[in-house]
């Protein structure tokens, strides 16, 4: 088992891979309220039906305010209190609404997260940014904390579809790309491994990416620089997951290329970079290119920067394993989408 440790002003999160749930759910001091994702309490009926738990129905579409005031009322009738421990059950979805709904009820009780998903192991349950959905614009509504663990039990993840799987990898792919070379090389080696789940690829993938995304949150929690590297690939990721049917990753997965080659458009990367960047997603089976209508992408990072202000800031890779964060006016972006798509 490996841990890595998260510790910032707003809280400390234990983080631990492996193969190690059982017995940690036998190790829980008080009895807990899981809200857990309705196909992995299916998957793994036998894991989770001894506890309380309420369910987090699966799909983007009820990433919403709808169901966390659902999931409010369950909890007020299960009679939970505010020291009353929630774990969070599933992936990115799950412990996205869970987190905001176990931070905000009563004002906010303790909670931890059991991560059933690559992406959400290597990426969603860490780094406490939790919450939900707004008329479909992603993640708009929301909050910072800390969860107190994120459980990574390697082996629920045979249970994953395998596109869901694959997904994940886009985020992995991502933190060699923007942070760590030597990662990068790793993964363009054991591609082939990792997509059968071998367990020490795994390990090795689940544990440096946490303590990669780790190491850039303690930096800037509240996402004032440095986190916002995170988001590499996702300004065009998130308007293309707009698109019915598109999964995360390989949303992240076109927008990390078309962000490669707007790196080389701006000088900053090389074209043979911006192959291998291709090479690694396609090793991986992620799609790198869809048929995107600009205007329609355009006109989604606009509404999806209502959070950030004027200009959208756009993550670059400065070569390899490096970032630069540009700030791009929205008539400038207009023309670039037109031209990447
Ligand atoms: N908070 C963050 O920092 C952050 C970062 C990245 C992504 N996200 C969010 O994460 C979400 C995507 O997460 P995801 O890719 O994990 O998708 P997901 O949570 O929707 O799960 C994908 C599918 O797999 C099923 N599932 C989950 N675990 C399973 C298992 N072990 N066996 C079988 N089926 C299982 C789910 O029911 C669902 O159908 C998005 O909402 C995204 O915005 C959040």
């Amino acid at each position: 088992m490996h841990q890595v440790q998260l510790t910032t002003p707003a809280g400390a999160c234990e983080i631990l891979v492996g193969e190690l749930l059982s017995s940690r759910l036998q190790m829980l001091e008080q009895e807990p309220v899981l809200m857990i994702d309705e196909n992995v309490l299916v998957q793994h009926h036998d894991l989770f039906e001894p506890f309380r738990s309420v369910i987090i129905p699966s799909g983007e579409s009820y990433k919403t305010l709808q169901t966390v005031e659902a999931l409010y009322r369950e909890l007020v009738t299960l009679e939970t209190d505010r020291s009353t421990l929630m774990v969070g059950v599933g992936g990115g979805l799950a412990t996205d609404v869970a987190g905001f709904v176990a931070s905000t009820f009563l004002r906010g009780t303790p909670f931890g997260f059991i991560s059933t998903t690559l992406l959400g192991q290597v990426d969603a349950s860490i780094g406490g940014k939790n919450g939900v959905n707004l008329d479909g614009y992603k993640n708009m509504v929301g909050n910072i904390r800390q969860p107190s663990f994120v459980w990574c039990d390697l082996s629920l993840l045979g249970t994953l579809e395998n596109r869901e799987y694959v997904s994940g990898i886009a985020e992995v792919i991502k933190y060699g790309l923007i942070w760590d070379i030597p990662f990068m090389d790793f993964l363009e080696e054991s591609m082939e491994a990792l997509l059968k789940q071998e367990l020490s690829v795994l390990e090795h993938v689940v544990t440096t990416s946490a303590a990669i995304k780790t190491d850039v949150v303690q930096k800037d929690e509240k996402e004032s620089d440095l986190r916002k590297i995170l988001n590499f690939g996702h300004t065009i990721g998130h308007a293309i997951e707009r698109h019915k049917g598109v999964l995360h990753g390989e949303a992240v997965a076109v927008g990390m290329v078309l962000a490669a080659r707007l790196s080389h458009l701006q000088g900053l990367l090389t074209a043979s970079e911006v192959d291998r960047v291709e090479r690694l997603a396609l090793s991986a089976g992620l799609p790198v290119r869809m048929k995107l209508d600009p205007e329609e992408i355009y006109q989604n990072i606009r509404k999806d920067k209502k959070k950030s202000g004027e200009d959208v800031h756009f993550v670059l890779l400065k070569g390899l394993g490096n970032t630069i964060i540009r700030p791009i006016p929205l008539p400038e972006l207009k023309s670039i989408v037109y031209d990447l798509c």
